[in-house]
């Protein structure tokens, strides 16, 4: 009897050190596959999968805007292709911004928004980040769009520093690099004070107007040139649906779209603060 039960005490340890076993195992295991995540994760972000990419169509990695003037020129494969291109997105961000980052992610695709600060209390949360993420660029449009020659110029810069204080919060204490006047109207003392480029463009969509999907398609990729900053509006749910044609068309044509800084620094051009440009074809702007 008292060998017998010894035995079944016997039975019951090995089973449980089994059992023990195989829980330390099944953990070991998923702590393995825990870390192989993290890793392929890792290896697999965006910035990186284009900064260890650099020949198969995308190159610019997430900070590309740094791109100096004297960097560009040195770029063979800009001087070469001479394609780049800007989309730029004005009066935003809104309820179609996520879609419209949705289409430049998956096409390798940049654009520099231009930002008001009444939308980025509303939707700055949810899109800043991850337009910085994708290594797209962050202009400032004014908080409510007045007409800048109708105000003073220190209403003037409080519209714009609202702005900046307000993108800042959603990029990690950075405001806009970039601005664009709303109806492209500025004055001089407001540039002289304003502290950065000042973007206006040369291909203007009118998709406000049109409001149609076709239509913009055919506005873009009907005047489209090397150099060229393109003007759109991501508040318009057919531009937004338009972008998803006119993106995946612009990379087929071998063009490069790009952030307004790489745009000018491919044609060998440093921004200045409180400079208007209009667009870059070989270095000239279009003024
Ligand atoms: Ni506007």
């Amino acid at each position: 009897m008292d060998r017998n039960r010894w035995k079944a005490q016997c039975q019951i340890l090995i089973c449980a050190a089994v059992l023990d076993a195989a829980i330390l195992g099944l953990m070991a295991g998923t702590v393995q596959v825990r870390a192989g995540a993290a890793d392929s994760r890792k290896e697999l972000s965006l910035a990186e999968e284009q900064a260890i990419l650099p020949d198969t169509g995308r190159i610019l990695p997430a900070g590309s805007p740094e791109m100096t003037a004297e960097e560009g020129k040195e770029n063979s494969r800009f001087a070469a292709l001479g394609s780049v291109v800007a989309l730029t997105f004005d009066d935003g961000p809104d309820v179609y911004t996520g879609e419209l980052l949705d289409t430049l992610e998956r096409y390798g695709a940049q654009a520099t928004f231009f930002m008001l600060g009444s939308n980025v209390e509303k939707y700055g949360a949810d899109t800043i980040p991850r337009m910085a993420a994708l290594g797209c660029e962050l202009g400032n449009h004014s908080y409510s769009h007045p007409n800048m020659k109708k105000l003073s110029v220190d209403d003037g810069l409080a519209q714009f520093q609202m702005t900046d204080d307000l993108i800042a919060q959603y990029n990690n204490g950075q405001g806009a690099t970039v601005v664009r006047f709303p109806y492209g109207n500025s004055t001089d003392d407001l540039l002289a004070e304003i502290g950065r480029p000042s973007i206006m463009w040369d291909v203007d969509t009118l998709d406000w107007e049109t409001k149609n999907v076709q239509a913009n398609i055919s506005a873009v990729l009907n005047n489209v040139s090397p150099g060229d900053i393109i003007l759109m509006h991501d508040i318009h749910e057919a531009t937004v649906e338009s972008c998803a044609t006119i993106v995946p068309e612009l990379v087929n044509r071998g063009y490069e779209l790009v952030t307004i800084h790489t745009l000018a620094a491919a044609n060998g051009v440093d921004l200045a603060a409180g400079e208007t440009y209009y667009g870059f074809h070989n270095g000239a702007t279009n003024e």
